[in-house]
């Protein structure tokens, strides 16, 4: 038998500067992510994940669930954080202590030492979708940053400038890889290209994405 030279070895984390107050980290929540999945399964069990209908009537190909004191969800009515799942009329499920805990790590990592999030929005994407060029502006205060994990296949995260119009860096991002964006970057426009066909260990044939925010 060979033995796996690695097993134990902690997964090292490096740091890619993406703007002024915008940063990739790297694997930041490699070892996590077997905790964090099995909380995305609990979670959406009770608040299943869904394809939610824009203010224009398209059916988004991000399948999306939330969990924490505030959701963000989208319909005819508009976008907006909601404090109660729409498909249950029940609060949304508790953020886990481990969601919690590793957003205000990753956020104080990237320098924004006093982040605390009460929304987390769960997206799981299957190949064929994908998130256009937006801004994360329904949040009341933008002096907290955003805090985006990602779980399972890797898919290239679009992240521009403060107009629509600028032309957007192409990152990869794979398992285990956090972004946190905040300061003067905290508006800049993002989004995921579509997702490629492949398989990941732990989540199969999809990427899941984690968004932290503080909603109000
Ligand atoms: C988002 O902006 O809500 C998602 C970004 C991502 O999936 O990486
Ligand atoms: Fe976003």
């Amino acid at each position: 038998m060979t033995p796996d030279l690695f097993a134990d070895q902690p997964i090292e984390v490096t740091t890619e500067r993406l703007s002024e107050g915008a940063i990739v980290l790297r694997h930041f929540a490699s070892a996590q992510a077997p905790d964090l999945l099995s909380e995305i399964e609990h979670i959406t069990t009770v608040a299943p994940l869904r394809h939610m209908k824009t203010p224009g009537g398209h059916s988004m190909s991000v399948a999306m669930s939330c969990c924490g004191c505030w959701g963000w969800i989208t319909d005819a009515k508009g976008y907006r954080y909601q404090a109660e799942d729409p498909c249950s009329g029940a609060p949304w499920p508790i953020m886990p202590p481990v969601f919690a805990s590793l957003a205000r790590s990753a956020a104080l990592a990237a320098g924004y030492g006093d982040f605390t999030p009460n929304a987390c929005l769960i997206n799981r994407y299957e190949p064929g979708a994908k998130m256009g060029l937006h801004q994360d502006k329904n949040e009341q205060d933008f002096s907290q940053p955003v805090v985006s994990v990602s779980l399972g296949l890797s898919q290239v995260f679009q992240f521009g400038g403060l107009t629509r119009s600028a032309r957007p860096k192409n990152i990869p991002l794979a398992h285990g890889d956090v972004v946190v964006w905040g300061g003067p970057s905290r508006l800049r426009y993002h989004g995921v290209l579509t997702l490629k066909a492949g398989a990941h260990p732990l989540t199969g044939a999809c990427r899941y994405n984690l968004t932290f925010r503080c909603a109000r």
